[in-house]
């Protein structure tokens, strides 16, 4: 694997690094975008940093947006108001410095632009965008804005994983062959779900397949070559998908996400002397790595966790946007462009398109 494609090692997960709760005394206005079920888990996590404060929340609806204020101590709601976005509306308060984009993915692209544009630093949840256009065009604008910008793939900044970059290249387990990780349930049957909605970005690939893919792309950097099989359902969304990547000198990553199997939802990671799982939370998440190498016994790491686990990339987008940096070297945009344009040939081989792809 050439060194350049390794993922770098963020401050807050360094071996004794500080918590990434410890203040620095220069706080950030947040803005939280939508009311859904990651925007409650994440905005409880920022809560927790003593130099976040919530600024702002909006929703399509107001009673929503203000609702949420209450429960999490938001001084500002918007919802949508004389023909004016909820979303619109908070990213013109000039008090929100950063914006956290918690809509379906299929909306990622137009509320992204539109916190830019409102010239609002950007965290948007994963998948960053339904394609790959639509990521290059938001690179493109934060760039020439001078603004921070990055894909909420909160994995990387967590300390059991950033361990277990550490241990995979020291070379302990010898040359990393062959990586495994799958993420999968049974999705609930609700036609209104947004996992099935075509609108929202909806399928399997595009919501889990960032968690697997973060194992290779960890382990083995980007591939030379991708080969896919997928099945799709009647709205032409997948219900499920088998992805391998595959890298000069013979090392493959398998990788699946369903929506209609229960799945351990763990990573194997295979060397010519030994091996890694995760365990302990499924592979977006580990707090256990188990080790064996040879035939010794496998060894296993514990791994303690602040908040729900998104505080490390939280940490991490605060210590950015206050360096001035306009992306994190852990998470770079060119990254998420290079998933996207792997996504958008995934997409090509099982034949799922969304609406986004003709704009
Ligand atoms: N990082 C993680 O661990 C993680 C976990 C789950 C999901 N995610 C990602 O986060 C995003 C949201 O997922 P979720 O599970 O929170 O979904 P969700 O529970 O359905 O919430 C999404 C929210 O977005 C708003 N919304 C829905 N349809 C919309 C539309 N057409 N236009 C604009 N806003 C709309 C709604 O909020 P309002 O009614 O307030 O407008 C809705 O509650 C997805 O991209 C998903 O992949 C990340």
């Amino acid at each position: 694997m050439n060194p350049q494609t390794r993922i770098a090692v963020p401050p807050c997960a360094e071996a004794g690094a500080p918590s990434p709760l410890a203040p620095t005394g220069r706080p950030l206005k947040w803005g939280v975008i939508a009311t859904g079920g990651i925007a409650s888990k994440v905005t409880a996590d920022i809560a927790l940093l003593e130099d976040a404060v919530l600024h702002a929340v909006s929703s399509r609806s107001a009673d929503s947006a203000a609702a949420f204020a209450e429960r999490f101590g938001f001084a500002t709601s918007y919802g949508n108001d004389d023909g004016v976005t909820g979303y619109q509306r908070l990213v013109n308060d000039p008090e929100v410095d950063v914006v956290y984009i918690t809509t379906p993915h299929g909306q990622h692209y137009d509320v992204g632009k539109a916190a830019l544009t409102g010239g609002k630093h950007v965290l948007c949840e994963k998948p960053f965008t339904i394609n790959a256009a639509e990521a290059e065009e938001l690179a493109a604008l934060a760039a020439d804005r001078g603004l921070f910008l990055m894909e909420a793939v909160w994995t990387r900044f967590l300390p059991s994983v950033n361990r277990a970059w550490e241990i995979i290249h020291s070379g302990e387990l010898g040359d990393i062959r062959w990586v495994q990780g799958d993420l999968g349930f049974t999705a609930p049957d609700d036609p209104t779900s947004r996992l099935w909605d075509p609108k929202a970005g909806g399928g399997a690939l595009l919501d889990l397949t960032v968690y697997p893919l973060t194992w290779a792309l960890g382990s083995l950097g980007f591939p030379d070559s991708v080969s896919a099989v997928g099945t799709l359902n009647n709205d032409g969304v997948d219900l499920q998908n088998a992805v391998t990547l595959s890298y000069e000198g013979g090392a493959y990553a398998q990788l699946s996400s369903s929506f209609i199997a229960s799945c351990p939802g763990q990573a194997t990671v295979c060397g010519s002397k030994g091996w890694l799982k995760t365990g302990g939370g499924n592979l977006h998440n580990p707090k256990e790595l188990t080790v064996k190498v040879g035939q010794g016994e496998a060894r296993v790491e514990q791994f303690e966790q602040v908040g729900a686990g998104y505080t490390y990339e939280l940490r991490e987008v605060t210590r950015c946007i206050q360096e001035g940096l306009t992306q994190s070297p852990t998470m770079p945009v060119s990254d998420t462009v290079k998933t996207m344009r792997l996504l958008d040939g995934i997409r090509a081989q099982i034949g799922l398109s969304y609406a986004n792809d003709a704009a």
